[in-house]
């Protein structure tokens, strides 16, 4: 039975750190591409100096912090549960999720800190001191495209990490049908993104 100080607790406090740090992290993922992507359409070049290094600085600093640890978190809940004493690396269906789930979070979390991070410091530094990166432009444009995957990735990976505990079928159909639907829904929602009003009318 499951009491209050018990294994079964503790794996169920860092199976919510994780699902919490996720939502951090996909939560400021979704405002970079829903909300800061047409905003910054409509933003004039004295707007932008004064408004995205205190904007965006804080902003990543919870989306790429919250992306480790998520990871560390999930690495954690994968090594508990899938390598340990449960060894669910012996149920197909589950192991054959969570590691389609991994690998989309992996690369993930390697463009936010590999990818983005670097040229979004060098681009708000930039900003920040006064004397705006000469490359910033291309900078931006690497930076966006690594986003804009982790936001279609985003889709099949939590199919994936649902999927796992809570639907263990799995074969190439269902593969391909989550990653259809989960990329398909970001792309309805981002061309969706440019058509908000900023109205009240
Ligand atoms: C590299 C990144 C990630 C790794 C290594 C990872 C790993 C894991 C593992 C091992 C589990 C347990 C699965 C099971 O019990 O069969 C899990 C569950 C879960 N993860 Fe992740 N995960 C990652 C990213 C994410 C992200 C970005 C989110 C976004 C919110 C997320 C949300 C969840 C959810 C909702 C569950 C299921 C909780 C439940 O219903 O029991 N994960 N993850």
């Amino acid at each position: 039975m499951d009491t209050l100080f018990s294994v079964a607790t503790a794996a169920l406090v860092v199976r919510w750190a994780h699902v919490i740090f996720g939502v951090l992290w996909l939560g400021h993922l979704y405002f970079f591409n829903l909300v800061n992507v047409p905003f910054q359409g409509d933003l004039d070049k004295d707007l932008k100096l004064q408004v995205n290094p205190k904007l965006l600085l804080r902003a990543f600093y919870w989306f790429r912090w919250s992306a480790m640890y998520t990871v560390i978190l999930g690495l954690v809940l994968f090594g508990w549960h899938y390598m340990g004493p449960e060894h669910l690396m012996r149920s197909p269906g589950r192991a054959m999720w969570i590691q389609y789930g991994m690998l989309l979070g992996l690369i993930m979390w390697f463009n936010v800190w590999f990818v983005i991070w670097p040229r979004q410091k060098k681009i708000l530094g930039g900003l920040a001191s006064g004397t705006p990166h000469p490359d910033a432009a291309r900078l931006a444009a690497t930076s966006g495209k690594a986003s804009r995957f982790n936001t279609f990735a985003s889709g099949p990976l939590l199919f994936a990490m649902l999927g796992a505990p809570h639907f263990s079928a799995m074969s190439a159909p269902v593969l391909i049908a989550v990653t259809v639907i989960g990329v398909g829904f970001w792309f309805g929602m981002i061309k969706r993104s440019f058509k908000i009003r900023t109205d009240v009318a």
